[in-house]
């Protein structure tokens, strides 16, 4: 990373971001006007599904076939020409290298024949960062905010002292709380990814049916492989008894297993503002759109008197708009890329 010097738009003067990401499996582009998002295009990688879980080689594939017509569609939603845009932002990491590397070198030639600026963007940064889209969600938290950060490929609490200062109170130690949702459905059979769908069927189902044990994790870490396990074996002994054990009982059997994931959460969230002192709870990544944890965030409000933050639907799973607040706020610090970056499938949070 490295600033060059970039003449500061007019007063007045709007700063348009296009930006691009490609970490996983959707390939997405937005622009921003400012902070506002003037277009999010998303393409969702079907082809997954049937594998059930993402396929690297075959996510970078279809990004390589999906960039082109995705950043076309989201230059003509939001109406302009690339020729106003500022600079380009994209996903540096962390990631699949397969897939980063597709939205990392198609930026770079982006930035490179329209003579803009490039910004790299942290993926997990963005998640948090997307609170500051205007409009939309429940408004911005005031620093310092605690973030818990629950997607498919992580699970975090980070204590966000300032846009580009997060420090990770905790973490998981193995599977992702997005994981735990799907190999919980796929133990089921349910379809890829599953985690929707063991929402939408807890719903209906009695939460208290039959309790998982949570595990014991010091500190502010998680864990959910033994998890994972304990209803392997939970529902190899009841099929054993009841062929038709699952389809007898699957409202009661999701809600259950939602009600224990909420909890394992919720007990760390609760943890993490009582030993920061800290309030304002937001949350971020796909499995942000699960009922049980909006719930118990909404209880948490009423019981402990915190503010919460959920960032709108289409905020919360993987999508360019989130890298594009990023691009914007480091646009206006001077924090640009160069030429020679690369990208990272690890990369730590606290980095500028
Ligand atoms: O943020 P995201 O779109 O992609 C990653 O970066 O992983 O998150 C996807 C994850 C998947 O594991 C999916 O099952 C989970 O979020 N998810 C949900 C719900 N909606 C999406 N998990 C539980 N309940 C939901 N309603
Ligand atoms: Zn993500």
């Amino acid at each position: 990373m490295h600033s060059i010097f970039i003449p500061k738009p007019l007063k007045n003067q709007s700063i348009y971001i296009l930006a691009i990401e490609s970490s996983c499996d959707d390939t997405s582009a937005a622009v921003l006007q400012d902070k506002k998002v003037l277009s999010n295009v998303v393409a969702t990688q079907k082809i997954h599904e049937e594998y059930g879980g993402v396929v690297p080689e075959l996510a970078s594939r279809a990004h390589q076939q999906n960039i082109v017509p995705v950043v076309h569609q989201a230059l003509v939603k939001a109406n302009i020409d690339k020729k106003v845009v500022s600079a380009i932002a994209f996903t540096r990491g962390p990631g699949l290298m397969g897939s980063l590397l597709v939205g990392t070198s198609f930026a770079k030639s982006l930035a490179l024949g329209l003579g803009v600026p490039l910004i790299e963007v942290n993926h997990m940064q963005a998640h948090i960062l997307a609170h500051f889209i205007e409009g939309q969600g429940d408004g911005n938290p005031d620093f310092p905010f605690l973030a818990m950060t629950i997607s498919g490929g992580h699970t975090q609490i980070v204590l966000v002292k300032d846009y580009f200062d997060m420090e990770i109170l905790g973490e998981t130690l193995d599977d992702a709380v997005g994981e735990a949702f799907d190999k919980s459905a796929k133990i089921l059979g349910l379809p890829y990814p599953g985690g929707p769908l063991v929402d939408s069927h807890a719903q209906k189902g009695n939460a208290d049916a039959y309790p998982f044990p949570k595990p014991k994790v010091d500190g502010l870490n998680f864990s959910f492989s033994g998890l994972k396990t304990s209803i392997l074996y939970f529902i190899q002994r009841e099929t054993a008894k009841n062929p038709d054990f699952i389809a007898d009982n699957l409202e009661d059997i999701c809600a259950s297993i939602q009600k224990t994931i909420v909890g394992i959460l919720m007990d760390k969230l609760k943890k993490a503002s009582k030993q920061t002192g800290i309030t304002r709870i937001a949350i971020g990544g796909g499995v942000s759109a699960n009922s049980g944890i909006r719930m118990a965030l909404k209880e948490a409000e009423k019981k402990l008197g915190w503010t919460t933050y959920v960032p709108q639907f289409e905020y919360c799973t993987d999508n360019a708009a989130m890298i594009g607040i990023v691009g914007y706020l480091k646009y206006k610090e001077g924090l640009f890329a160069d030429q020679g970056v690369t990208a990272k499938a690890r990369y730590a949070i606290s980095n500028r």
